[in-house]
């Protein structure tokens, strides 16, 4: 059982950080490893050419390992809607067929579709939740009824963004198998904070923001892309993805194919010299705790606290349709929310209004003080 590890961050003592959802917190570690790159760069002596690309194969073994996927996969990007927009490029959907969505769905992974879809004239289906908390059964019998043989796309997230539903991607990429829809998966509220079944999904892209449960720097995503997309055309024509890019005396006896995989989709200067070790050290504590152990503890630190506004009558998903990380809490009726934030403000407590939900959002530096001052101020009004 992992133990709380604030120690290795620096959140101020009194502040009850459950907003990981929003914005993850650096590690003392990681920002040790950004200030580092930053140094290395005021006098550029100590920048040998293999800099380009042995740190960048680095993060891709990392976030590989974590995947359970192959490096040469992993592209290196700005953002989701990075990798969302390469997705749209290189997948061909015909005017009859339609693309599966989620009602509510982070942006990044629907404004794509919704060009293709202003291009192309096919159906974006959107699953909506079938109603208030909890929904979680029906929501998923409703997306798995929604696949059927003119699916072309089933492009969704593990858990939602909004208040923790749990999407069951095993059974969702069996459907999308079944029919030949490709399966596209936005991790960013769950990878790293849970396991993630590769094997058993066998999605053809899985992309997550670094900057939330990767406990990365701002503009740093990675994404590992499956056979589907080998021979694709990328956003941007980067140097850096040719065959012989490392001999920097050759770069102008110009090569138009790309090295085989996924680097062909990183964004250009992708070897950031501040994100990249930062990222590295990121993905190095997380694989150290492991997904399984990181969801165990935070799905303990929320579960007596949604069990008792459960009971008292609060909409919450049933345990088994939210993950442990993240706890939407359905507001009651006749709640003043105004009095509810200032009451958190006050506390010190941190916390998201997502939709019409509360969204509680810890992580390994949090302990059970923080879901006690939470408690306190959900539960004195
Ligand atoms: C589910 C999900 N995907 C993606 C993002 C970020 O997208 P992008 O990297 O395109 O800004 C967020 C941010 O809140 C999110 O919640």
């Amino acid at each position: 059982m992992l133990t709380c590890q604030k120690e290795l961050f620096r959140i101020e003592e009194g502040v009850h950080f459950l907003n990981c959802a929003y914005l993850g917190p650096i590690a003392r570690r990681v920002e040790e490893a950004g200030v580092e790159g930053l140094r290395r760069k005021r006098c550029p002596t100590e920048f040998p050419t293999t800099s380009f690309f042995d740190d960048c194969e680095r993060l891709r073994a990392r976030f590989a390992t974590l995947v359970a996927g192959r490096p040469e996969r992993v592209a290196i990007i700005p953002s989701v809607s990075y990798a969302i927009a390469t997705a749209a490029r290189n997948i061909e959907v015909s005017p009859w067929q339609n693309i599966v969505v989620l009602g509510e769905q982070f942006p990044s992974n629907v404004y794509s579709w919704r060009r293709l879809q202003r291009d192309v004239g096919f159906e974006l289906r959107t699953v909506d939740r079938p109603g208030p908390a909890p929904a979680g059964l029906l929501w998923n019998e409703r997306i798995l009824e929604s696949i059927d043989a003119d699916t072309a796309v089933v492009t969704l997230p593990p858990t939602h963004w909004t208040d923790g539903t749990r999407f069951d991607l095993v059974a969702i990429g069996a459907r999308a198998r079944a029919v030949g829809a490709a399966l596209l998966v936005d991790a960013s509220q769950s990878l790293g904070a849970v396991p993630f079944e590769m094997e058993a999904v066998t999605p053809d892209l899985v992309v997550a923001a670094g900057y939330k449960w990767l406990l990365g720097p701002y503009s740093m995503s990675l994404a590992h892309f499956g056979p589907r997309f080998d021979g694709g055309v990328p956003l941007e024509e980067t140097w850096i993805a040719r065959h012989g890019s490392r001999d920097f005396q050759t770069l102008v006896d110009y090569v138009d194919e790309y090295i085989d995989g996924a680097v062909r989709y990183d964004v250009g200067e992708r070897a950031n010299f501040i994100q990249v070790p930062m990222m590295i050290e990121a993905l190095d504590m997380i694989l150290d705790w492991q997904p399984e152990r990181i969801q165990g503890y935070n799905a303990s630190l929320l579960g007596d606290l949604a069990a008792e506004l459960r009971s008292l009558g609060w909409p919450i998903e049933e345990e088994a349709w939210r993950s442990g990380h993240i706890l939407g809490v359905g507001l009651p009726e006749g709640m003043d929310l105004k009095e509810l934030d200032e009451r958190l403000v006050e506390a010190r407590v941190y916390a998201s209004l997502r939709g019409q939900s509360r969204r509680i959002s810890p992580h390994v530096y949090n302990d059970s003080d923080d879901i006690a001052a939470l408690r306190a101020v959900l539960l004195a009004g």
